[in-house]
């Protein structure tokens, strides 16, 4: 009998599935322990920068990486050492509901100077990341956040693994974070509180090591608030897509990737030796995000990026239950009214007093609105409907659905997402089996967004 460590590194996608879903098998694995702990500190975003007063995990921007592999459980003692509660989420992992760190709906608040326990199975490998997701639109916005990594196997996490992890910042003349604008109903009601100041991996245009030849791996990462960012390398080389948000893809050519906040693509490059440097292009005024160095290849060279399946197919739509989410306000919209805490008022009232201005089906979101109530093992088909004049980045918390878009081009595409960018009046259907029990959070990734209403839950049970 072979071991499951043994297994997995044989890679073999019926075998992978067969062990997966049951948490017995993963409290097997090896615990895989980090602390981290939020609080003030300084960083410079490049040399010659004057410090600026971030919130960070463990005082680095972005948060430490942390990385295990598939099957083992993740063990993080978090401490609150800021001056307002806080919670951790893990974005994209299918969570045990109460690890969620969604407060008020999986946990309460971490207080300041309180500590709390996170502790779960990783059943899927992949790209994600964490952060904090209490008053998002805030604490994300002064740096809470950093990459967690899951491998396939013990060889991976090589030099040909490269993470990029982009976010655009709201800075001040001072490098400071301009807390003026934090709030402000103006970005609330339009595209989300946009940034002046683009870092990789917590640096304005830093120099990545890259080897010097041979394939290597991009894992893009988007921890913007709000922004939607496009990158191409020099040249627009070719890269080739190989998973999204985490989740393996059959791989597909691209020259440009588009990130909306929250979402991870992880793209292949054949020949590093092309790979000199990458570009932000969504502007008119292209950036450069980062410049790549060759540099003598360290560690292990064993990575395979080889399609060895998606993490689950994708269930059939025919018997699926039909929930309709009709996404609604924002500035220039149709909404005039809306239900708030059960009682309908104009828009114009709830935006004035209430700071609210999204809704889903009429209802102005919160932790509160029950989108759906799901029966554990049903399929479920979210139809969602963008009837605003903004573009929103939807995520569902718990589990990944299938979506079939243009994103990448004029073909449709099956992608298995967590997070998904709908442009304006766009109509898109969510395909998933809910077979992850719990309360789910589905909201916009704009942090504005989401803490103006865009939001609501689904739970399984
Ligand atoms: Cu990145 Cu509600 O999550
Ligand atoms: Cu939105």
């Amino acid at each position: 009998m072979i071991t499951r460590r043994e297994a997995l590194s044989f890679g073999t996608s019926g075998l992978l599935l067969s062990l997966m879903p049951t948490l017995g098998k993963s409290e097997e694995g090896h615990v895989r322990q980090y602390r981290l702990e939020a609080s003030p500190a300084q960083h410079r975003f490049y040399e010659k920068a004057k410090a600026s007063d971030l919130w960070l995990y463990n005082a680095q921007s972005p948060g430490p990486l942390i990385s295990a592999q598939q099957g083992e459980v993740l063990d993080v003692l978090f401490v609150n050492n800021l001056s307002e509660p806080t919670t951790l989420h893990w974005h994209g992992i299918r969570n045990l509901n109460e690890m969620d760190g969604v407060p008020g709906l999986t946990q309460d608040a971490v207080e300041p100077g309180e500590s709390f326990r996170y502790r779960f199975p990783l059943k899927d490998a992949g790209t994600f990341w964490y952060h904090a997701h209490n008053k998002a639109w805030s604490q994300v916005a002064r740096g809470l956040y950093g990459p967690l990594i899951v491998s396939e196997s013990a060889h991976a996490n090589t030099s040909r693994d490269i993470v990029v992890l982009v976010d655009d910042w709201r800075l001040d003349e001072d490098d400071q974070i301009h807390t003026t604008s934090l709030g402000s109903l103006h970005d609330w009601s339009h595209g989300g509180r946009l940034g002046n100041f683009l870092t990789v991996n917590g640096h304005a245009e830093p120099v990545i090591d890259r080897p010097e030849q041979g394939p290597v791996r991009l894992r893009l990462i988007s921890a913007a608030n709000a922004r939607i960012m496009t990158f191409e390398t020099n040249d627009q080389r070719p890269m080739q897509v190989i998973a999204v948000d985490g989740a393996p893809c059959a791989p597909f050519e691209v020259t440009q990737v588009t990130l909306a906040p929250a979402q991870r693509v992880d793209v292949l490059i054949k020949e590093a030796d092309a790979l000199d440097a990458l570009f932000e292009v969504s502007t008119a005024d292209p950036l450069r995000a980062a410049t790549f160095a060759p540099k003598p290849l360290g560690g292990s060279d064993d990575l395979t990026f080889g399609f060895k399946g998606s993490w689950y197919p994708q269930p059939d739509a025919k018997q699926a239950r039909q929930i309709d989410i009709h996404m609604q306000g924002g500035a220039m919209g149709n909404l005039t009214s809306a239900k708030f805490d059960g009682v309908e008022r104009s828009l114009r009232e709830i935006a004035t007093q209430e700071g609210k201005l999204w809704a889903f089906n009429g209802e102005i979101g919160s932790y509160d609105l029950n989108l759906a109530e799901v029966s554990l093992g049903e399929i479920i088909k979210l139809t969602v409907w963008n009837d605003t004049r903004w573009r929103h980045a939807m995520h569902l918390h718990g589990q990944h659905f299938w979506v079939t878009s243009t994103e990448f081009g004029t073909e449709p595409r099956a992608l298995l997402r967590d997070t998904y960018l709908m442009q304006a009046g766009e109509r898109a259907e969510f395909l998933f089996l809910a077979d992850n029990p719990g309360e789910w959070l589905f909201h916009c990734h704009m942090l504005e967004h989401h803490a103006a209403g865009m939001g609501g839950v689904i739970s399984v049970s």
